[in-house]
């Protein structure tokens, strides 16, 4: 079977990451540490963010070391919301975000974001008719899974401005932020246009820059006011990430521009095969992805995106998810995740564009 549903890399996590936990094991780093993570490892995310970005944070009260990415925005959500409230989703997306929302007992609204010519944008006049009062927050990702779009500073900007001017919450999901096509540098963070007044969060991971999947950890940068309510839900949640994996991810942040570097070279070469041989298929309309691993193709006609993955997977051994786990905006498309070995995406596009010429 070939997978292309999986959101995650085939990269093994480098062996120098390997080690660096091994050793913080020997170490003795085994205990319990504080609930916003340890102080070298905030310290290492804001030395990181000095030279990444050119934004300066206080590691002390700004940042908050989690248990995953997902882990990051259920904290953030947690203490945002309240029962009732309603939260902007920017779609399609990762559905963990108004998943969330509702387990907080609150209403994602889900806000789909328009192809306009050959690339998503932004409804900004939808947006300001969707405002309530009960609304709290708005959720977006850039890179976005599953639509590659990246945001433009403009875009940003103006969501900035938005947020501001109804008094929201502006939650930017950046997890995908180290892979960008667009430039040799990490997408534009939000923390580079926002004042470290603002009531904006950022939800990170080490996930996909460092092939860390499985290790489940994040971290959130925020306001100081919502970064130690943050940090207290922690206690209650799972108390802090990992002691062993926290200095294993210095070791990452240290080292690993140059593997990341790599990675992004190959990401490349496969987006570009992918959208070759889609373009080529009648029927098809498949936007440029800007960033993260993911190709969203949309196909003329396609009313059940859950059936057609069936069907492609029964008869051909393809899988892909169905546009409609994505929310609003996502039916009608099927997302391709290229982050595999290179033969085995062209096998897939090979047998995708058979199955869809045939009808
Ligand atoms: C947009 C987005 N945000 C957050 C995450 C969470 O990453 P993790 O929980 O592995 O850190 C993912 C994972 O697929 C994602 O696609």
């Amino acid at each position: 079977m070939l997978r292309l549903y999986f959101g995650e890399s085939n990269l093994p996590t480098p062996e120098f990451i390997k080690r660096a936990a091994q050793k913080a094991m020997a170490d003795g780093f085994t205990f319990y540490t504080e609930n916003a993570g340890m102080p070298s490892t905030r310290k290492a995310l804001a030395r990181y963010y000095s030279e990444i970005h050119g934004v300066e944070l206080d590691a002390g009260e700004e940042i908050v070391v989690t248990a995953s990415g997902v882990q990051a925005l259920h904290l953030a959500i947690r203490c945002v919301l309240d029962p009732g409230d309603e939260a902007l989703v920017l779609t399609p997306a990762w559905p963990n975000g108004s998943a969330n929302v509702r387990m907080a007992n609150a209403t994602p609204v889900e806000m789909a974001q328009p192809l306009i010519g050959d690339r998503y944008g932004i409804d900004f006049e939808a947006l300001e008719a969707a405002v309530t009062p009960r609304t709290r927050m708005l959720l977006y990702t850039s890179p976005s899974n599953p639509l590659g779009w990246v945001a433009t500073e403009e875009e940003q900007r103006r969501l900035l401005e938005f947020a501001r001017r109804h008094r929201l919450w502006l939650m930017a999901d950046e997890v995908y932020e180290r892979l960008n096509y667009l430039s040799a540098k990490p997408a534009t963070s939000i923390l580079k246009l926002a004042s470290r007044e603002d009531a904006v969060i950022v939800i990170q991971s080490f996930s996909k820059a460092y092939c860390m999947t499985g290790w489940r950890l994040g971290w959130m940068v925020a306001r100081r006011d919502l970064a130690a309510r943050a940090a207290r839900l922690n206690e209650f949640v799972v108390s802090h990430a990992p002691t062993f994996t926290q200095r294993a991810a210095e070791t990452a942040l240290l080292w690993g521009e140059d593997g990341i570097a790599k990675m992004l070279a190959g990401l490349r070469e496969n987006r570009d095969l992918c959208l070759a041989a889609l373009q080529k298929i009648p029927g098809v309309t498949v936007p440029r992805p800007d960033g993260a691993f993911y190709l969203f193709p949309r196909i003329d006609g396609l009313g059940d995106s859950f059936a057609f993955c069936k069907r492609l997977l029964m008869e051909t051994k393809v899988g892909l998810a169905p546009g409609v786990a994505f929310g609003a905006g996502g039916e009608g498309s099927v997302r391709i995740c290229f982050a595999s070995e290179k033969r085995i995406v062209e096998e897939a596009m090979a047998r995708l564009s058979l199955f869809l010429r045939a009808g």
